[in-house]
C-alpha cells in the first residue's frame, strides 16, 4: 500500500524522524534550510499532509494556492499565530497543534527568566567567565528577591497557570488578566483583573503568556510600561510581537524597567541588537519547549493529529479559528 505523502519543513529529534520515515513518503529540503512559500507550495502538490513549525508563516495567499490534495497541516507548537486559521477553514483543511505538550517546559523557562533577571545572572556569568571576580563582594551584583513580590501574568491558560504554581512556591503573590476568569478552585488565590491595564499597575514582575493577535500585538509599549511599578521586570516566553522592542529598550536604558528576560523576539531568529548590548537583559533563543520530553511529546502529538485526519479518526488536538 502506498504511504501517505508528508511534507516536513524542519528536522526533528530522532524518535520523531523515525516515525516519519516509517509511516510516510517524506518530502523535505535536502539541505535542511527553511522552505520559501513558493517552495512549500510546490512541495505540497499531491501531498496529503504538512508538518510545520512556528517559523513557517501560512497566510491567506498560501491557502488560496495550496494543493487540494492537502487535508491536514499540523504545527509543532502550541502557538498558531503563524497560521491564517480562517483561510485554512475556508479550504476545509484541519489544523493540528500541540497545546498541552509545551506547558511544563515553558513554565520552567519563564521561572528561569524571572530568576535570571532578578538575580542578574547574565552579569554574574560574565564576571566569572571573564575572570573579573574579585573581593570584597558584599555589595556587588545585588539583585531583587522574588519572595513577596507580585507577579502579573498576562494570560492564564495552561502555561500561565503552570507559572503561577511555580511562582507561588517561591513565595510570590499572583495577579493575572485573561479573557476568561478562572473558577476559584483553579485560581489558587490569584487575583483577577478584567482590565489588563489594571494588572500592569501591580506587576512588579510581568510575565507574558498570551497569544499574539491584533489585540495583543505590542501590548508592552511606552504607554503600558508607564503603568508598571518603577523598576519592574518584564519576562516574555510567549511571542516576540507582544513587545514593542524600541519602547522596552528605552525603558531598560533609563531603569524604568529594571530588567527583561526574553525567550522570544519579533522577527526571530533576528533580534533587536540593542538587547544584546544591555547588561540588564537575560536572553534565550526561543528555548521554552526545548526539553527532550517536551519536544518528543510535541512531535508525537503533531503526528497523531495527521494520522487521525488521514485515517478518519478523532484527532487529539485540532485548533479552531
Ligand atoms: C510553541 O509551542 O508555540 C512554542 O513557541 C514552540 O517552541
Amino acid at each position: 500500500m502506498n504511504k501517505p505523502i508528508l511534507v516536513v519543513t524542519s528536522r526533528f529529534i530522532e524518535p520523531i524522524e523515525a516515525r516519519i520515515d516509517n509511516k510516510y513518503e517524506v518530502r523535505r529540503k535536502a539541505d535542511g534550510t527553511p522552505f520559501t512559500r513558493a517552495e512549500l507550495l510546490e512541495a505540497s502538490k499531491g501531498a496529503d499532509a504538512i508538518l510545520i513549525t512556528p517559523f513557517d508563516r501560512l497566510d491567506a495567499e498560501f491557502f488560496q494556492s495550496l494543493s487540494p490534495s492537502v487535508r491536514v497541516i499540523s504545527t509543532y507548537s502550541v502557538g498558531i499565530d503563524h497560521i491564517d486559521m480562517h483561510a485554512a477553514a475556508e479550504r476545509n483543511i484541519a489544523i493540528g497543534y500541540t497545546p498541552a505538550e509545551v506547558t511544563d517546559a515553558t513554565a520552567d523557562i519563564a521561572m528561569l527568566l524571572i530568576l535570571g533577571t532578578s538575580r542578574r545572572a547574565f552579569e554574574a556569568q560574565e564576571l566569572v567567565r571573564k575572570r573579573e571576580w574579585t573581593l570584597p563582594r558584599a555589595g556587588a551584583l545585588l539583585g531583587w528577591q522574588i519572595t513577596g513580590k507580585t507577579l502579573g501574568l498576562l494570560g492564564m491558560g495552561r502555561i500561565g497557570q503552570a507559572v503561577a504554581k511555580r511562582a507561588r512556591a517561591f513565595g510570590m503573590k499572583i495577579d493575572y488578566s485573561d479573557p476568561h476568569q478562572l473558577p476559584d478552585d483553579n485560581a489558587g488565590g490569584a487575583v483577577f483583573h478584567a482590565d489588563p491595564l489594571e494588572l500592569l499597575q501591580v506587576s512588579q514582575f510581568l510575565s507574558l503568556h498570551a497569544p499574539e493577535t491584533p489585540a495583543t500585538h505590542h501590548f508592552v509599549n511606552a504607554k503600558t510600561i508607564s503603568l508598571l511599578p518603577q523598576g519592574a521586570i518584564v519576562v516574555n516566553t510567549a511571542r516576540g510581537g507582544l513587545i514593542n522592542d524600541d519602547d522596552l529598550i528605552e525603558a531598560l536604558k533609563t531603569g524604568r524597567v529594571a530588567a527583561a528576560g526574553l525567550d522570544v523576539y519579533e522577527g526571530e531568529p533576528q533580534l533587536n541588537p540593542a538587547y544584546i548590548g544591555l547588561k540588564n537583559t537575560f536572553l534565550l533563543p526561543h528555548a521554552g519547549s526545548a526539553t527532550i520530553e517536551s519536544r518528543t511529546n510535541m512531535g508525537m502529538v503533531a503526528l497523531d493529529n495527521i494520522d487521525a485526519i488521514l485515517n478518519g479518526t478523532q484527532a487529539p488536538s485540532l485548533a479552531k479559528p
